[in-house]
């Protein structure tokens, strides 16, 4: 088969080398990809946005799959274009994707169909935002309704920075049209999972759990980011935690989304959080996670083509979706200064390292080509190093391990992802 994969980032890089390892994938391009995934894959510089260019080299190069890793095309509908073409593609259409597109109608829906969730107010109006959080309680949570490159929530702790930051979404519109709505939801606290899902309309299968760390430095201090690393299975998502979500979260979610005639082919990425009073959904997005995809997929036994297929055919319940019984860890390396500002072009060295390490990876996030050829740094996530060994405490020494051999100027790292796991 000819396969594409539509993204650029780590999470690609992680997908197209699960393709890559499918005895059915023949040929694999990336749109636009990296200088990592060009290894693995013929990138071709086409913007993940551009559908119409998407579309005429999926069909001049008669592509047989396509893979969609990024939320912004999910959200704006490219699943729906290629399929107007005949194209095979997995990810959901646009009418499924907006459980990440929009958080106010994922809150409507969990409401609807009583799926545990925080409790919430959808505002359209600034004053009646700022009338309402003038008499609530706190900490609060204020997220800007559309996508906001995982930006677009704020954690507030005092009334001024809720009032400033109902300034900053919906009348500064920080984050664009984002912030056209406003969802304001009562603070939870607890351990965060992230649990992906494979999901063909009707049936879903979980992925292994995984546990991000979001924020900039050691001891969840400083600014989220994208994430910084994670590690899986997590030993926190017990089998009954499993069931209670099985029954409660994941089963009603897909009914719902069926039955309000958006039915869900693609992933599904729950992002939980386990509160005294059990397990409650934080967001849902629309994708594999990034870095989640980083340290679950490596660890997955199934040829994925194989379940990419059974998705989009509808035939999920036939696949038995298994993952080896070990542990994975991936530390971000990025860009000192990140997630503010940093400076890029850096060449890095000692690449070469992951071509004979066993069970390492280093996934490339923020990557490019310079004019001599180089592999330069060119993002704010620069690299993920991803070990997979017996558990997460091994995986974990030998991650920090192999991070070593990589160097560029300004690498930043966290030094405790799955410190104590
Ligand atoms: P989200 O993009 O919705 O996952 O939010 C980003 C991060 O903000 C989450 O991973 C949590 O750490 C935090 N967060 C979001 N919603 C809440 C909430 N209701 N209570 C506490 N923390 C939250
Ligand atoms: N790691 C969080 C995300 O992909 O949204």
């Amino acid at each position: 088969m000819k396969i594409l994969v539509i993204g650029s980032g780590g999470r690609e890089h992680a997908i197209v080398t699960a393709v890559a390892k499918s005895p059915k994938a023949d040929k694999i391009y990336c749109a636009p990809g990296n200088a990592g995934i060009a290894a693995l894959a013929e990138c071709v510089p086409i913007k993940a946005m551009d559908f119409e260019g998407l579309v005429s080299f999926a069909k001049e190069k008669s592509i047989d799959l396509t893979i969609v890793g990024m939320d912004d095309p999910l959200v704006g509908g490219i699943v729906d274009r290629f399929e107007e073409e005949g194209l095979k593609v997995f990810g959901p259409r646009k009418n499924a994707a907006i459980l990440e597109g929009s958080k106010a109608f994922s809150k409507d829906l969990m409401k609807k169909y009583n799926i545990p969730t925080a409790g919430y107010e959808t505002f359209e109006d600034y004053d009646a935002a700022v009338e309402y959080i003038k008499g609530a309680h706190l900490p609060i949570v204020l997220k800007a309704d559309g996508l906001a490159l995982g930006k677009g929530v704020l954690i507030c702790n005092t009334l001024e920075e809720a009032l400033d930051g109902a300034r900053t979404i919906m009348s500064d519109r920080k984050f664009g049209d984002a912030g056209l709505k406003m969802v304001v939801e009562e603070f939870m606290t607890g351990r965060e999972v992230s649990v992906l899902s494979f999901v063909d309309g009707k049936t879903i299968k979980t992925m292994t759990s995984s546990q991000d760390y979001k924020r900039a430095k050691d001891g969840d201090e400083g600014l989220n980011t994208g994430g910084m690393g994670n590690f899986s299975p997590t030993p926190f998502y017990t089998d009954e935690i499993d069931a209670f979500c099985q029954e409660k979260i994941f089963a009603p979610t897909v009914a719902a989304m069926a039955s309000e005639g958006r039915p869900f082919v693609g992933v599904i990425f729950f992002g939980l959080m386990l509160t005294e009073d059990g397990p409650k959904v934080l967001e849902y997005n629309a994708r594999f996670g990034d870095p989640e995809a980083q340290v679950v997929l490596p660890r997955m036994k199934n040829d994925i083509v194989d379940v990419f297929l059974a998705c989009i055919e509808g035939r999920l319940d036939e696949i038995d979706l298994v993952f080896e019984d070990n542990g994975s860890v991936c530390v971000i390396l990025a860009s000192d200064g990140y997630p503010v500002s940093y400076e890029k072009g850096f060449p890095i060295t000692g690449l070469e390292f992951f071509d004979s390490a066993d069970d390492c990876y280093c996934f490339h996030a923020g990557t490019a080509f310079d004019e001599q050829g180089r592999i330069v740094t060119a993002g704010g996530r620069v690299l993920g190093v991803t070990a997979v060994a017996a558990n997460v405490a091994e995986a974990r020494q030998r991650a920090y391990e192999a991070a070593k051999h990589v160097q560029f100027e300004n690498k930043y790292s966290r030094s405790d992802i799955a410190k104590g796991i």
